[in-house]
């Protein structure tokens, strides 16, 4: 398993929408491997596969909440929203490719997702709470949506000058 490298928002990779996997190859065992590893390295709750700039729909999540809760790691390839609740939510988000920003983002309160787990089996199940934020906002990384684009062209803006400023930084230490 390898810590991969986090692209860091503005970047073109995080904008496209991802493929489809059509088989779960070793490789793609391999590479969800890593973004566990990368995920709990970070560490965050959630990363989407194009954040370390593999373009395929695969996300990594485990949102346990409790401080010496087990991990709870699990992987979703090709995952898709089948039903999302009318009753919203209103939370903090953060992510790994925007580093130490949060905004209040508004999303449904729940979700039923379809998926395909490592063995290639299909799985449904409904998310609530912490899990179905962090489930949405990585769907939206397959499709080269960001959290900052459901923020005001302002705010968006604020925080990608402070982003460009970061990677400008990083580049030269
Ligand atoms: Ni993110």
């Amino acid at each position: 398993m390898t810590v991969r490298n986090i692209l860091i928002h503005p970047d073109p990779r995080l904008r496209k929408c991802c493929e489809r996997v059509d088989e779960i190859t070793p490789e793609l065992r391999n590479l969800a491997d890593d973004m566990l590893q990368t995920m709990y390295d970070a560490p965050g709750i959630g990363l989407a596969a194009p954040q370390i700039g593999e373009l395929r729909r695969l996300i990594v999540m485990d949102c346990a909440e409790e401080p010496n809760a087990q991990p709870s790691p699990v992987v979703l390839f090709n995952p898709e929203t089948v039903w999302n609740s009318e009753e919203v939510e209103t939370r903090d988000e953060g992510c790994l490719s925007i580093p130490e920003q949060f905004a209040e983002v508004q999303r449904p309160a729940e979700v039923r997702v379809r998926w395909e787990d490592l063995d290639g089996r299909p799985r449904e199940e409904k998310f609530d709470g912490l899990w179905a934020r962090c489930v949405q906002h990585e769907i939206d990384h397959l499709n080269g949506r960001l959290f900052v684009d459901y923020l005001t062209p302002l705010k968006r803006q604020m925080i990608t000058r402070k982003m460009v400023k970061l990677k400008r930084e990083r580049a030269r230490a």
